[in-house]
């Protein structure tokens, strides 16, 4: 697995991340064992870096993470683990709140960042996001959080997500050390990165953006949509080029092939295509196939 450098002064991470927003998904919990013994798949699979949030599985996520981690201290030694923090919604959990609001102030961060280290049992977080802008809090409040949380050593690296590039610009321009990610959604069936100047930021800051929902979500495999349709037939007229690749492969190629080196953050819950999904590490697709994808997710040539 290709490992990459987040920013020249790094977190280095595995190109493939996993990401555990769904983990908690299925009718069947699953027990803190199962989670070690998916993390111990990711890692011999290469993949050593998780994605979470506070937000995941509404605010049980990071918990059940921790649950698994405590029953093997070498796993962890072993994984680079990126959390996110700034979305509170009313829930079962939260009965207090009455309004789903974004928090980025600074004093909210180090709280939230704080009980994530507690509930993933952990000394530091190596990648720590700001998971949506908040549009109430100033750029000066958001770094100082960041800021401290970095100068107190709790997070290693700090980032954002679903930051547009004037949010990114202003809120780096506050930072003692400069924001090493943008986690944003980026795939072939949501390519919006591409024309509005997020992914040519990342180019122009040397960092990595990281995408999230690399499979639309798994509606590229929704057979009513019309272009995971097109996707499909594209996918078999070109799949024995790539040692018959499935869409499932193709589509993290397509978003890995990017020259801003994306990193691709993975959302099954199934050993099988976690295991498959790795070996887009090495599919390198053709220039006349990245285009041919690209024309089939748009359904159009390109103007
Ligand atoms: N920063 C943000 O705001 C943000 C937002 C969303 C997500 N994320 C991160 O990104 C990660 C990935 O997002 P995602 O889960 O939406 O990723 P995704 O890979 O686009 O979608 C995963 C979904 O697709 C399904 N799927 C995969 N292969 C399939 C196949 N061959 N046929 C049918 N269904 C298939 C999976 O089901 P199975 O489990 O059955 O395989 C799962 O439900 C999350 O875990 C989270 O860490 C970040």
């Amino acid at each position: 697995m290709t490992r990459i450098s987040l920013s020249p002064n790094g977190p280095e991470f595995s190109r493939l991340v996993y990401g555990t927003w769904r983990i908690l998904d299925e009718a069947e919990k699953p027990t803190p064992e199962a989670l070690l013994a998916r993390f111990r798949a990711c890692l011999d699979l290469g993949i050593t870096t998780l994605d979470t949030a506070e937000i995941y599985g509404l605010y049980r996520v990071e918990e059940a993470i921790g649950q698994a981690l405590k029953l093997d201290a070498g796993v962890r030694q072993k994984l680079e683990i990126v959390t996110k923090a700034g979305i509170y919604v009313p829930c079962d959990f939260h009965p207090d709140r009455k309004v789903a609001q974004y928090n980025a102030t600074g004093a909210r961060l180090v709280k939230s960042a704080e009980k994530s280290l507690r509930l993933l049992g952990i000394e530091q977080i190596d990648l720590f996001l700001v998971h949506r802008p908040d549009w109430l809090a100033s750029a000066d409040d958001t770094a100082e959080g960041l800021n401290k949380l970095l100068q107190e050593g709790k997070i290693r690296s700090a980032g954002v997500s679903n930051y547009n590039v004037h949010q990114f610009d202003l809120l780096n321009s506050r930072m003692t050390q400069p924001l090493v990610a943008n986690q944003i959604e980026f795939s072939l069936l949501h390519m919006e990165p591409l024309f509005d100047g997020t992914l040519d930021q990342c180019q122009k800051n040397r960092i990595r953006p990281m995408a999230w929902s690399p499979l639309g979500g798994g509606r590229l495999f929704d057979p009513k949509l019309p272009a995971s349709q097109r996707l499909h037939d594209k996918m078999r007229s070109i799949s024995a080029k790539y040692g018959d690749a499935t869409l499932e492969q193709l589509a993290h190629a397509w978003v890995l092939a990017h020259p801003s080196a994306p990193l691709s953050v993975i959302g099954t819950n199934r050993l099988d295509r976690l295991t498959s999904t790795a070996r887009s590490d090495s599919i390198q697709l053709e220039r006349e196939d990245w285009y041919g994808l690209w024309e089939a997710a748009q359904g159009n040539q390109i103007p």
